[in-house]
């Protein structure tokens, strides 16, 4: 088991390059099943959820291999169209398979992906989509098996602008004859970056990144080098531990424009932030002061995935915060331990109140999920004495080396590895 010791009350100053974004990288890889050659993905960012696509991908017979940096992989040898139950369960985004899979054998036989981290995770919308486009489904003893001889484009509408679904049926439609308008599509960058790989095989897709995405079915797609976008809730977590711990911070390759919801509310809180081309400058001098209500939404809105980052962030502030949890059910797992170094949260169904108090004390905290993991980091930053933060794994899943992005941002941190 792995642990992060942080002594926190260090002023952080300093630079990261931050890394690819997982939420990009990850229906990337399914859809690679699409590519007839080898495909590059430059500058891949290793991961726990990386590792788990590079195993589904090799146990459909493909080729995933590390070159440095750089994730080849190459589809061409696909022989099998099911994925384990053990692998489903490794990673939530794994139903994104079942579009790619359909797409390229005509059936695909997956389980329910995974857990219920924060809270239920449904797929209905996936199912019905893809049923939408031809696909015959039905759950046998918890297998979802899925024959499609052959898939139709057409329009189809989201009753909820999913993230998953709109890749999904993005890869979907790729195999289906004639064109697919999914309407109602979620708008995150990581479906334009989706778009802007699926392109550079050869696909024709458009529209990504507003609510009417439109594919072009049956083209025959090749392989190419590709860099995915740099990760924003990254970003957003560096933002979020320089206003916990004050300083000034360079995040080389941040792009602000995928964050303007969470800029304003830190400019808001006290916090100076200028962006180039090249990345964002974030300064902060003093206490933060307490912002107006955070509700989080989908794109363009406040992203869920940094409701628990800005928490953290705002727990020594100077009045009261509060949080509107509208994207899942159990998004504030975090708060309990949160408490544990002395902060004050109230947390009623979605809504959670934050009092700022004026300091934070070291604590034994455990990682509940990801970015709930990555919160106790930004919290502990700001706490008197030493930090230590357990269940690192969920952690794992989507920062590439926490520790030592910090430690460049002049943090105290260290990861020790412990039997139990
Ligand atoms: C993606 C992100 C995740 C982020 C989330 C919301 C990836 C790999 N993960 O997750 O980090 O927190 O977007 O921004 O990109 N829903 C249904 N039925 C469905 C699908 C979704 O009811 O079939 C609901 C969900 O329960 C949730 C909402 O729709 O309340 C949004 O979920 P969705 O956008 O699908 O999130 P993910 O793609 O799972």
């Amino acid at each position: 088991m792995s642990q992060l010791l942080i002594r926190g009350g260090r002023r952080l100053e300093g630079e990261v390059t931050i890394q690819g974004a997982k939420n990009s990288v990850l229906p990337i890889l399914a859809a690679t099943l699409l590519a007839e050659d080898q495909v590059v993905l430059e500058d891949c960012p290793r991961l726990r959820d990386v590792d788990a696509s590079v195993r589904i991908l090799r146990s459909l017979g493909c080729r995933a291999e590390w070159q440095g940096e750089d994730l080849l992989v190459n589809t061409a040898a696909l022989d099998r169209w099911a994925i384990s139950d053990v692998l489903m369960r490794e990673m939530r985004s794994s139903a994104i398979f079942l579009g790619a899979i359909l797409a390229r054998c005509g059936q695909a036989d997956i389980s329910y992906p995974g857990g219920c981290e924060l809270g239920p995770r449904p797929i209905d919308l996936h199912l019905a989509g893809l049923r939408d486009l031809g696909a015959e489904i039905r759950e046998e003893g918890g297998v979802l098996r899925c024959a499609a001889s052959r898939l139709t484009g057409r329009e189809v509408v989201l009753g909820l602008p999913s993230v998953g679904a709109t890749e999904n049926l993005m890869l979907a439609a790729c195999g289906a004859e004639g064109t697919t308008v999914i309407a109602n599509a979620a708008r995150e960058p990581e479906i334009v970056d989706l778009q802007n790989f699926l392109n550079a095989c050869g696909a024709r897709v458009s529209g990504a990144g507003s609510s009417s995405v439109t594919v072009e079915g049956k083209r025959r797609l090749h392989g190419c080098a590709y860099r995915c976008m740099p990760d924003r809730i990254v970003t957003a977590t560096y933002l979020c531990a320089l206003a916990s711990a004050g300083g000034e911070i360079r995040l080389k390759g941040g792009v602000e424009g995928h964050l303007s919801t969470l800029t304003a509310l830190l400019r808001e809180a006290g916090c100076e932030i200028t962006s180039d081309r090249a990345g964002i400058t974030c300064v902060c001098r003093d206490r933060l002061q307490a912002v107006r209500p955070v509700r989080t939404a989908p794109y363009p809105g406040f992203p869920t995935d940094a409701q628990a980052l800005l928490m953290a962030a705002l727990l020594r502030s100077r009045g009261a915060t509060v949080f509107e949890e509208n994207m899942f059910e159990n998004r504030y797992r975090h708060v309990d331990e949160l408490t544990r170094m002395g902060a004050s949260v109230r947390v009623s169904g979605r809504v959670a109140v934050v009092t700022g108090v004026e300091t934070l004390q070291g604590a034994p905290v455990r990682c509940t999920d990801l970015r709930g993991g990555a919160a106790l980091c930004v919290a502990a930053l700001a706490a008197e004495g030493e930090s230590r933060i357990s269940a690192v794994h969920h952690i794992d899943r989507g920062y590439e080396d926490i520790a030592r992005d910090l430690r460049a941002l002049g943090a105290e941190v260290t990861r020790t590895e412990t039997e139990h």
